[in-house]
């Protein structure tokens, strides 16, 4: 049975829109994509899988579509959603800050109750500091970098998926057992 799901993305110059386009490809479902800009928030309730993707910009700020929408998440339930998560950055030049937005959704996801699926090893990447990383020591989801690592991303776009799919699927067996 198909999964329920959307892609619901913010983006500046198009790439974090590029990559939601490449997971829709991926996904090999029938699957919503969403720009969060004049989105109506409540189609953020209207999925049973929702996969997030943020930009970080100037010095680790959330993009701005997802900034003006930011505490209006707090009207929304979110409670024991699942929610999977990628951020896009620049290691090099924003190495101090890399994909720091990415950090400040899952925060505030998790915050509200939300299930975070889709973590992500830090390795592979060469950056300073990061808010995008959990307790675990792991990117809170996939980080993703077009600026310097583009020819990664559908690599690690392929192997994200389904890891995503894997741990959804585990977290509804659970639910039905
Ligand atoms: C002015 C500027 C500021 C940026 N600041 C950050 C940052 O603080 N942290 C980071 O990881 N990437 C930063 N980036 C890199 C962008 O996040 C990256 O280019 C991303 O792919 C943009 O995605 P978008 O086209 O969807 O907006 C910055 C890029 C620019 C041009």
């Amino acid at each position: 049975m198909s999964i329920n799901a959307a892609i619901i993305y913010g983006t500046e110059t198009g790439n974090t829109e590029y990559i939601a386009d490449l997971m829709k490809k991926e996904w090999n479902e029938d699957i919503d994509v969403h720009n969060v800009l004049n989105m109506d928030l409540a189609i953020f309730e209207q999925y049973e899988l929702l996969i997030l993707g943020i930009p970080s910009w100037y010095d680790g700020q959330l993009q701005d579509d997802w900034d003006e929408i930011f505490e209006d998440l707090e009207t929304l339930n979110f409670k024991d959603k699942i929610i999977a998560i990628y951020g896009l950055g620049d290691q090099q030049d924003w190495g101090l800050y890399f994909v720091d937005a990415l950090g400040a959704l899952a925060r505030k996801l998790l915050s509200q109750g939300a299930i975070l699926i889709g973590e992500w090893p830090i390795e592979g990447y060469q950056f300073v500091e990061s808010l995008g990383i959990n307790d675990a020591g792991n990117f809170y989801g996939l980080a993703l970098d077009e600026d310097w690592q583009s020819e990664l991303s559908e690599e690690r776009i392929k192997t994200w998926l389904t890891q995503v799919k894997t741990e959804f699927g585990h977290l509804q067996q659970l639910k039905v057992a």
